[in-house]
């Protein structure tokens, strides 16, 4: 009987480590996982996936002190584990960062440092997933973000009451101390911790009518961010079986990340331990792009691509369409491809006119966006051998 169920046990652990890399298998335990934190030891059991997370370089920003410290941002390597109990889902998520950057009272020139998870509501076609982008139109994700904020009452913003107040001189002071650390303790600013539905940045709506649990939370350590995100496998929003999309993304706060500046992984598939389904997802998401990649960068010199995108050594800065440094790090094969064959599937949400005021992006029929890229129907090798191309295209990681 033990032999078994040893052999039987041997057999699982080959099928998961003939898993395609990465994937993140999401292990699966008896016990409750809504209780785990990001020092929780029993991450320790849980073989972590090494995932890649870009600067996204789509957007130019307002901000031009942001821009140039953003400018030739690297890609930093990041560390994932998941786990599940057949109601909830925990996911770790490391990431490093050599500044810790926490939101102090309301002082609004400090940027905190953050980190976001987000699922597809729909991911039954793994060729029409939304925009990594936070969603677009049509595609919509729902998002989990958390921020690095500490709790402080700053009542004339100069971050002194802190030190007028000493929670040590009890003696003096008695239960009066105690009673007014209680009061500021209520007044202070919150856990910075939301939901969203989102159809594309700018068009997010925040989850308040309490349908959506979840619980994050962000612990520093030794340059190293540790955030934890738990939430139901199913909700009003979201179903999460057998296979499934997953997301993630970092705000640095040191180089004034927020909003659409932050670096970002692409779509990564979540297999659920000991649940079926899911496989076509899988394979999908981790197929290398099959195209010739030196050919790809041929056509897309010939077509006229540059003349409207930035990709660093084939054309100089211009600020007009998307920047392509980075697609290939964030993108799908399929996004890259449907990009090419039909660019109002999805229009890249976010657009900034007074960033980008050479090129408009998108021009409206009855309301719907209709790309102002031209599609390019090209036979099947060439689409495929510029898409390896664009998959090519993504920084280093530092
Ligand atoms: C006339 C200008 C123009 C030309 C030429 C052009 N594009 Fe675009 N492209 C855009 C605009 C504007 C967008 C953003 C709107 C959208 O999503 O369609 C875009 C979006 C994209 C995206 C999605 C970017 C992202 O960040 O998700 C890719 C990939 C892309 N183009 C690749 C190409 C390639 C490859 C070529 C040449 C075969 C090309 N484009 C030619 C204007 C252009």
């Amino acid at each position: 009987m033990t032999k078994i169920t040893t052999s039987l046990l041997a057999l699982s652990l080959a099928a998961s480590t003939m898993m395609a890399e990465g994937v993140i298998l999401a292990q699966k335990t008896d016990r409750d996982v809504t209780k785990l934190t990001p020092e929780s030891k029993a991450w320790g059991y849980v073989k972590p996936t090494t995932i890649h997370l870009y600067p996204q370089t789509a957007l130019t920003m307002n901000d031009k002190k942001a821009n140039a410290l953003n400018e030739g941002a690297k890609a930093k390597e990041a560390r994932v584990r998941a786990i599940h109990d057949e109601k909830n889902i925990a996911f770790l998520f490391e990431w490093p960062d050599g500044t810790r950057s926490i939101q102090r009272g309301y002082k609004s020139d400090v940027y905190a440092d953050g980190f976001a998870v987000q699922f597809p509501v729909k991911y039954d076609d793994p060729a029409k997933l939304p925009y990594i982008g936070m969603g677009s139109d049509g595609r919509a994700v729902v998002i989990h973000l958390q921020k690095a904020v500490e709790k402080v009452y700053e009542p004339n913003g100069n971050g002194d009451v802190g030190m007028q107040q000493n929670i040590l001189s009890k003696n003096a002071f008695g239960d009066e101390t105690a009673e007014f650390a209680r009061k500021v303790g209520a007044l202070a600013v919150k856990d910075y911790q939301r939901s969203f539905v989102s159809e594309g940045f700018r068009s997010m709506t925040e989850i308040k009518d309490g349908s959506e649990e979840f619980d994050a939370d962000m612990k520093y350590d030794n340059k190293v961010w540790k955030g934890t995100l738990i939430r139901p496998l199913k909700d009003s929003y979201l179903n999460l079986e057998g296979a499934f999309p997953v997301a993630f993304a970092a705000w640095d706060g040191a180089r004034l990340n927020r909003d659409g500046q932050k670096l970002l992984s692409s779509w990564i598939p979540v297999k659920l331990v000991d649940s079926n389904g899911g496989e076509k997802l899988v394979s999908e998401l981790t197929a290398a792009a099959k195209g010739d990649a030196a050919h790809g960068k041929e056509l897309i010199e010939q077509n006229g691509c540059t003349g409207c995108h930035q990709i660093s050594g084939l054309s100089p800065k211009n600020y007009m369409a998307p920047g392509l440094d980075n697609v290939g790090g964030y993108s799908t094969n399929a996004y890259l491809r449907e990009s090419l064959l039909d660019p109002s599937a999805v229009v890249v949400p976010g657009y900034n006119r007074n960033a980008h005021p050479n090129a408009l992006w998108y021009n409206l029929d009855n309301g719907k966006r209709v790309s102002t890229m031209p599609p390019y129907p090209l036979d099947e090798k060439s689409i495929e051998d510029m898409v390896a191309y664009l998959k090519s295209l993504k920084s280093e990681v530092k």
